[in-house]
């Protein structure tokens, strides 16, 4: 069979990062390679995002731009997949004459028969909603190659529609993969090389809910904790409404989980938070902070806020900064509201105005920019341990790797300390990462 090339674009969130090592992953069984160079492609796949308006715009753009690639290569093939995909289905087709496939977030298992067709000549959009455990199950084991740290699906999407968010009708409902299936996964990365594991699901604390005899997060963990060569465990993302005590104390209890959490807390408003649907309040989001803090104190936390959501006035938006300021998170991620389609709050009265919304986003960005590198200055002069990633993109003569809390160093090393996991002194300390010197060989 003749070598074949894929030139794959990814947008969003971990989720489409780990589904574009899929297909990498099934494409490599038909003899494609990736390649970085667009000219030389054979397939082109946009594996899109759609949480924001601005996130699908792009891939319409980039569309675009890649009619050229087809017009000088008429044996092109060009797929969209991912949550526009989902979103959009037949839609892209009429819209955009020179895509030959469209396909979901549930269909990656049969993309190489779509590209069979696709390349008989078909134009087709695949898109239905599978409630089996064909693409839940997909793995990325060609992609491992060279890496260290891997995702690892543990469940598809989600069930609690915040009245923001288009998730729910972009992934479809909760399903929970099966823990001896997730078990064999890591087990085969680690012999492949893999020393960190991070488990994925847009909502990790409901995983087992829905298995005829109930499971809990925590026990997965504890399975992941007990594999031999995998020194350590993170998770993305959990809901606070969600978060058990039996969860938080496994951050005390499991040895190789990594002191970090991401937890979104959105707003820190009790009434944006109730229009928002998220099944939590303030005091609630703030005792289970207390809690983690009090099993692991050394706990890194980061989260995510959305400014401008309908009816935010600016009380609520001083409530947020209230919480910033009392929780002192290690990071955050922010975003301005975006309205979505067929979502609740897309047709609230009182939208934020673009203004407000900017502005408001710029002071929370400003004022957290100053605890995330005080929380960091905090780390100088200290000893920490990094999984070194590889070679730094910014230094190109340094090494890169993460803290067990999740942040990056950068430090004088050498690329056979690749996978290792090596003892680093802290010299500086900048908003989004370490400078240091290791200290061990
Ligand atoms: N399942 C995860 C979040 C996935 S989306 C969770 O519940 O934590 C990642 C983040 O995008 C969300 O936490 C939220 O802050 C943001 N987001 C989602 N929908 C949005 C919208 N319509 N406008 C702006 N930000 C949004
Ligand atoms: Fe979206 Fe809420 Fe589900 Fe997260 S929990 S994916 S924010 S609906
Ligand atoms: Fe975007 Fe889909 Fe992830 S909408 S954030 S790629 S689940």
């Amino acid at each position: 069979m003749r070598e074949k090339f894929l030139y794959l674009i990814t947008y969003g969130c971990q989720m489409n990062e780990h589904d574009s090592r899929k297909i990498a992953s099934i494409l490599a069984d038909y003899n494609f390679k990736t390649t970085n160079d667009a000219n030389k492609a054979d397939l082109i796949i946009l594996n899109t995002c759609s949480i924001r308006e601005k996130a699908e715009h792009k891939v319409y753009s980039e569309l675009g731009r890649l009619k050229k690639f087809k017009e000088r290569n008429s044996r092109l093939i060009i797929g969209v997949g991912g949550c526009v995909a989902q979103q959009e289905g037949e839609k892209l087709l009429r819209r955009v004459s020179h895509l030959d496939l469209v396909f979901g977030t549930h269909q990656i298992h049969r993309l190489p028969q779509f590209i069979a067709r696709a390349e008989e000549g078909e134009r087709l959009s695949e898109t239905v909603f599978s409630n089996g455990f064909e693409c839940l199950n997909l793995n990325n084991f060609k992609e491992n190659k060279g890496r260290v740290c891997s995702y690892i699906t543990i469940m598809q999407g989600c069930d609690n529609f915040c009245s923001y968010c288009i998730v729910p009708y972009v992934r479809g409902r909760e399903k929970s993969r099966l823990i001896h299936k997730i078990q064999e996964e890591i087990e085969i990365a680690s012999r492949q090389g893999i020393k960190e594991v991070t488990l994925l699901g847009q909502n990790v604390n409901s995983f087992g809910k829905d298995f005829p005899k109930e499971q809990s997060f925590s026990k997965l963990l504890s399975v992941v904790d007990s594999i031999e060569d995998i020194e350590r465990i993170r998770f993305v993302t959990s809901h606070p409404k969600d978060l058990s005590d039996e969860l938080i104390q496994s951050f005390g209890k499991l040895k190789k989980l990594c002191n970090h959490i991401h937890l979104p807390v959105q707003s820190g408003s009790n009434s944006v938070l109730k229009m928002m649907n998220r099944g939590y309040t303030r005091e609630k989001y703030l005792e289970k902070i207390k809690k983690l803090r009090e099993v692991n104190p050394s706990i890194c936390t980061t989260t995510d806020i959305i400014v401008g959501f309908p009816g935010e006035r600016e009380e609520d938006f001083q409530d947020t900064l209230a919480l910033l300021e009392e929780v002192r998170f290690d990071g955050l991620f922010s975003f301005k509201y975006s309205p979505r389609p067929k979502t609740k709050a897309a047709s609230f009265p009182d939208q934020v105005p673009e203004k407000t919304k900017i502005d408001r986003l710029s002071i929370l960005q400003d004022i957290q920019a100053d605890y995330s590198l005080s929380s960091n200055k905090k780390l100088e002069g200290k000893i920490e341990e990094v999984l070194v990633t590889g070679i730094s993109k910014t230094h190109p003569e340094r090494m890169t790797g993460r803290t067990r809390s999740n942040k990056i160093v950068n430090f004088e090393g050498n690329p056979g300390q690749v996978g290792r996991l090596v003892i680093v002194g802290i010299k500086e300390a900048f908003q989004h990462s370490l400078h240091g010197e290791n200290i061990n060989s």
